[in-house]
């Protein structure tokens, strides 16, 4: 079963998380994860002007931009943003907004789905990001995962990670690395999206 891991990243970060995402769910037997970017909306001239936009962009060049097939072959779905004033980036919403005949079709219903966010400061949207982004995720009739207060760095953390899904404190700059905790939920709702998806499939 393919897991899909759609995400936008300017600095690298959420590409980052995406990565560690992609490792939870190459734990499960039986699951593939599958990274997909989405398109950029910032002016190629900005980026060009900053050097840490051209670093984010450079270490994601390979990434394939997503298409509806990847979202109709994926067994379970992750989405991961940057926060933007604490909302969802225009670039995922952007992709979201494009699963119209998706969503008419009733395509991605009964999936599982879970989200996860990079954040500048420690107030800005580490909750509101991730609940308001799981919005759309249910008029697309998709089931939504967190991540479980087993996994005990939910207690411990001093930085990213949430019930509602992983998430990273990148600081002012967006250069503080991912520690081990935030790392842990990233792999841990890899590996629940893909037990769950293959609960599912069974069921189906
Ligand atoms: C237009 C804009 C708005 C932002 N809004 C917020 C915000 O509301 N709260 C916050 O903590 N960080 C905010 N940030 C910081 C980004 O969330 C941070 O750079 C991001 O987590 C880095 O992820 P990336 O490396 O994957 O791009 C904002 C950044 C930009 C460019």
């Amino acid at each position: 079963m393919k897991v899909l891991i759609v995400y936008y990243s300017t600095f690298g970060n959420v590409y980052k998380m995406a990565n560690l995402v992609a490792e939870g769910v190459s734990q499960v037997k039986g699951a593939e994860p599958v990274i997909r970017t989405v398109p950029e909306l910032i002016p190629q001239a900005v980026i060009d002007s900053r050097e840490d936009m051209k670093a984010g962009k450079q270490m994601q060049k390979s990434i394939p931009l997503v298409t509806s097939e990847d979202f109709r072959q994926a067994g379970a779905i992750a989405f991961g943003t940057p926060t933007r004033f604490g909302n969802v980036s225009a670039q995922l919403k952007n992709q979201i907004d494009q699963l119209t005949s998706l969503w008419l079709a009733g395509e991605l219903e009964g999936k599982p789905a879970g989200v996860f966010v990079s954040t500048g400061s420690l107030h800005g949207g580490q909750e509101t990001t991730p609940l308001t982004m799981m919005a759309p995720l249910l008029h697309l009739g998709m089931i939504i995962v967190g991540v479980p207060y087993s996994v005990k760095e939910l207690f411990t953390t001093q930085a990213g990670g949430t019930p509602y899904g992983p998430s990273h404190l990148a600081g002012s700059d967006s250069k503080r690395d991912i520690d081990s905790q935030e790392a842990t939920v990233c792999r841990a709702l890899g590996r629940r999206l893909a037990e769950v998806g293959l609960l599912l499939q069974k069921k189906s």
